[in-house]
């Protein structure tokens, strides 16, 4: 079992305006990887704010994975990358890499999300873009690899020849 967590990044979603269809979408596409979601935020579009609930999360709770969806893009509001990129010790640049490229097939503004990915002492830190359509479509692509590199930061495998 994964413990994992969400960070749900949204002004709106934050004061109850919106309702959150994409952490929902994590939680039933995770499972798939016997990933259990241990624990969820819905916090403002705010880097300090997103800044040390990644920190509490891989430092404190000590998650095996941290999925945040949204504050991806060009609004001005829009810092969650900036605030991974505060926390993270190790990039993981293939993640992004295919889900733009996955992404881009099928639509062009996929390149407008600035999402990253990268490591936390034992805790692998993706930023997922904010809709539920999005959030689907870039785990599809991102959890069939996910299991083994789990393993290897939780020391569970090492082995990468198999
Ligand atoms: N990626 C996929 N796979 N599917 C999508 O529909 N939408 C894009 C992009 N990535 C999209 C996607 C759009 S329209 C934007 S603006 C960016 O993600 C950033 O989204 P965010 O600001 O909600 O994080």
């Amino acid at each position: 079992m994964y413990k994992v967590g969400i960070i749900t990044a949204s002004d709106k979603g934050s004061r109850g305006e919106r309702e959150d269809l994409s952490a929902q979408v994590i939680k039933e596409e995770v499972a798939k990887i016997d990933g259990e979601i241990v624990e969820y935020v819905i916090i403002p579009d705010e880097q300090e704010i997103i800044k040390n609930k990644l920190i509490e999360f891989s430092d404190v709770k000590k998650l095996d994975l941290i999925l945040t969806t949204g504050g991806t893009g060009f609004s001005p509001r829009d810092v969650t990358p900036e605030a991974t990129l505060e926390v993270i010790e190790r990039l993981v640049p293939g993640i992004p890499e295919l889900v733009r490229m996955e992404s881009y097939k099928i639509t062009p503004r996929a390149i407008l999300s600035r999402a990253t990915a990268g490591i936390r002492k034992q805790t692998l830190i993706i930023n997922l873009p904010g809709s539920p359509k999005a959030v689907r479509e870039n785990l599809s692509w991102i959890l069939p690899s996910l299991p083994h590199g789990l393993d290897i930061l939780k020391g569970t495998d090492s082995e990468c020849a198999r």
